[in-house]
């Protein structure tokens, strides 16, 4: 039996990419996985390759759905003992080409929809937390591009480093409840952001926008020669990486974030 066995979790984000493989990871290891996504088919799928999960379709960057989630795990489950705030998306540009609404939406995403899912966290902690129950987890995701920076990656960059303030003063807050919050910052990990193309970036969905997605051929390699490992991550690698903060094993780190990057420190 796993320390995670019988858990409740909650994995935004989790139709493909990071989230998917983290929702198997925590699954096959016996927790029951709420299945968060935009994309209500994906989910679904999702959700039919995973025993015991059940999917929470909504749009995190609409402010009540923060408090949507929160009441729909503990009402489905009894409890909420996980929480994997991992969606996510890219829409990249110079200073000079951002628009407002581009970096709002960067920021939203990236920050505010885990602020908003936390804070509802927190309210269901104040009257449900128990010193003596078993510690219970929060993994925000952040990015190199938040430790580091990215040209053209500016609010992206920012919301990511955000997660990291976010991050260190719920862990401050929270040690009282027995929940140790830390964030997890991947390098290049193979999902469709990431996704190879030759000469134009590909296009992903996102809230019925096309957004451009994609790491030229060029940049992989040069992504694969930064990493000691040879290699850019896959997305059971990240999930490994999460599943570590998730564990009883880590129950005495808080605050912190990880980096997973192959061995990529800038
Ligand atoms: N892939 C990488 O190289 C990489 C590196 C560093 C950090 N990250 C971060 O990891 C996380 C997962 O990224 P991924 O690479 O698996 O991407 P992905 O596109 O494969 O998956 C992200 C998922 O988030 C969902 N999502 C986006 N906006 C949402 C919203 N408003 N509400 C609900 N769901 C929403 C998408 O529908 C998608 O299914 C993101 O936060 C990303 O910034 C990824």
């Amino acid at each position: 039996m796993s320390g995670i066995d019988g858990k409740i979790a909650v994995v935004t984000g989790a139709a493909r990419g990071i989230g998917l493989a983290t929702a198997q990871k925590l699954a096959a290891a016996g927790a029951r996985v709420v299945i968060n996504d935009l994309d209500a088919e994906e989910a679904q799928q999702a959700a039919d390759q995973i025993q015991g999960s059940v999917v929470f379709c909504a749009d995190l960057t609409e402010r009540d759905s923060g408090d949507a989630l929160v009441n729909f795990a503990v009402e489905q489950f009894g409890s909420l003992d996980i929480i994997v705030n991992n969606a996510g998306y890219i829409w990249h540009s110079a200073i000079h080409n951002m628009s407002d609404e581009q970096w709002e939406a960067m920021l939203d995403i990236h920050v505010s929809a885990q602020f908003r899912i936390l804070r509802a966290y927190g309210r269901w902690l104040r009257a449900n937390a128990d010193r003596a129950a078993p510690v219970r987890k929060v993994v925000n995701i952040s990015s190199t591009m938040g430790l580091h920076g990215g040209a053209t990656q500016l609010a992206y960059s920012a919301g990511k480093a955000a997660v990291v303030g976010l991050t260190k003063t719920l862990a401050k807050e929270w040690g009282r409840f027995n929940v140790t919050v830390n964030a997890v910052a991947f390098g290049a990990i193979d999902t469709r952001l990431t996704s190879p193309y030759e000469t134009e970036p590909n296009i992903a969905i996102v809230k019925g926008q096309e957004r451009k997605v994609g790491l030229s051929v060029q940049q992989i390699e040069e992504a694969k020669a930064a990493s000691p490992l040879g290699k850019i991550g896959t997305p059971e690698d990240a999930a490994n990486a999460i599943y570590l903060m998730c564990i009883p094993e880590s129950d005495w780190i808080t605050g912190e974030v990880l980096l997973a990057s192959g061995g990529v420190r800038s």
